[in-house]
């Protein structure tokens, strides 16, 4: 046996201890809850809860000695200041601030003020997260996904499958430049994999965007993850510290939307940040203002966003954490060990494993089995894991980003079909991630015997993964 030389770069501050609940407990609780893992009581969870990695952070304890100096005032509190010199710092720049309660509101006003610029305009990605694409699409704007044609390719052995694709983008704007209000790239890309993507790309995608008047936005939700993947596997990056390459990734851009719930290292908080002498103030001189009347509008003073001021002073100590190198390097890690496990139990893992997340693909896992794909065979799974094992994770594939045609009474499936199991920060150890394989290689081990479900509520509803009710089709 080889034992790690290596411990963790932190300690313990505060635990909590698990409730005791039996399989069958469980069950029934899960029964209630219709198999939605979501409404599933999160303190019933005996195991792992991969749910997500959003918000779910555990904080340090500099983050909670700093909650008790928050200061609560209605205008320009304390933290606000330590703030925007901390967005300075990690960002570079100078970026007008626009904060907001998390990632989507911000989305959610941004969109909303460039949906008035014009008709049938378009936003291209590599990869839009499902919020930003539902707000951009509440806009009449067309979001488009140009995902790196590596993405699909099991053969390839690239490191960032995250990338846009240049050539589609090019054809794009060959067609409709005129249509374009702003070129988008989400770092690291969650709808596709949770794959990196290079600071080769990001620049080519920011030059082709500027060489055509275009102004270039990031999602920056998993900013740091992404400039750890840069500095481990891009070529002439390796002795680049994390925060230079950070600020480099930043210079290219004109702004940026966040949630802070993933690399903020809070349970709360987002934002728009727009650079004071970009390309997107001096095409849109009108955006800044508008941006400060939706936000007052809708969050309140602009010196608060949304946010209580301890969460603001959380956020603060946050970002000076993230930036750790130390912390980054067990993060990533501790993921891609997790996947390593799954692989090693012979899972049909999505590979190589990003940042922040670890996916399992359903449709290999269903191969050879009585499985058909209106089964539902991820959100069965989902729902076995939590009843039997305790671990909670989250179906995103054909039931999530399926729909389904009340018209022709048929579901039309998506491209993709995967469990995500999305790993908190700083929350779990290495023998809780085993303890989540080695569930899962003992349901693969069982997979002929597991059930389809049937959808008894929600199969035509917009978001239907969220509120969507099942049961099994035969017991157990
Ligand atoms: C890439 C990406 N963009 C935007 C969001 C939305 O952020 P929030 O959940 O804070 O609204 C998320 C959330 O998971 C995300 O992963």
């Amino acid at each position: 046996m080889s034992l790690s030389k290596k411990s963790r770069p932190y300690f313990n501050h505060s635990v909590e201890f698990k409730k005791n609940f039996t399989k069958e407990e469980r069950g029934e609780a899960l029964s209630k809850a219709g198999l939605n893992v979501f409404f599933f009581p999160s303190e019933m969870i005996t195991g792992c809860d991969l749910l997500s990695d959003s918000g779910t952070t555990t904080m340090t304890n500099e983050q909670w000695a700093a909650m008790h100096l928050g200061d609560e005032s209605y205008g320009s509190n304390r933290g606000y200041f330590l703030l925007l010199e901390q967005i300075k710092e990690t960002f570079g720049g100078e970026f007008l601030s626009f904060i907001f309660h998390q990632g989507r509101p911000a989305e959610d006003a941004l969109f909303t003020l460039i949906g008035r610029l014009g008709k049938e305009l378009v936003i291209p990605s590599n990869g839009h997260f499902d919020t930003t694409e539902a707000n951009i699409e509440a806009n009449n704007i067309r979001a488009l996904n140009l995902f790196s044609p590596e993405l699909k390719n099991e053969n390839s052995h690239s490191c960032f499958k995250g990338d846009m694709d240049v050539k589609k983008l090019n054809d794009l704007l060959e067609k409709s430049k005129d249509k374009i209000p702003l070129i988008y790239l989400t770092i690291t890309n969650n709808t596709g994999g949770g794959q990196p993507v290079s600071l080769k790309n990001i620049k080519e995608v920011s030059d082709i965007a500027h060489e055509r008047n275009i102004p270039f936005f990031l999602d920056a939700c998993r900013f740091a993850e992404n400039a750890w993947f840069i500095k481990k596997y891009e070529e002439g990056q390796e002795d680049k510290e994390i925060k230079e390459i950070v600020k480099e990734i930043f210079s290219c851009a004109d702004g940026f939307t966040i949630s802070f719930k993933k690399d903020g290292l809070v349970n709360m908080g987002g934002g728009v940040f727009i650079k004071q002498d970009g390309l997107f103030v001096k095409k849109y001189p009108q955006m800044p203002d508008a941006l400060m009347n939706y936000q007052i509008t809708k969050e309140g003073h602009p010196t608060y966003g949304g946010l209580s001021g301890r969460d603001i002073m959380a956020l603060s100590f946050g970002l000076r954490t993230v930036l750790k190198e130390e912390y980054l390097d067990y993060r990533i890690n501790q993921v891609q060990e997790f996947g390593g496990a799954m692989k090693e139990g012979g899972l049909p893992i999505v590979t190589p494993v990003g940042g922040h997340a670890v996916y399992l693909d359903i449709n290999k896992f269903f191969e050879g089995s009585k499985m058909k794909p209106g089964d539902f065979g991820g959100v069965a799974l989902t729902a076995l894991l939590l009843s039997e094992y305790g671990h909670r994770a989250c179906e995103l594939g054909y039931f999530a980003f399926g729909s389904y045609n009340k018209e022709t009474g048929e579901e039309i499936f998506p491209e993709v079909n995967y469990v995500r199991f999305a790993v908190p920060r700083l929350r779990y150890e290495k023998q809780d991630l085993d303890s989540v394989a080695g569930a899962v290689v003992e349901l693969y081990k069982n997979r002929d015997k597991i059930p389809g479900v049937n959808v008894v509520y929600g199969k035509d509803l917009p978001l239907r993964h969220f509120k969507a009710k099942f049961e099994f089709k035969f017991l157990l």
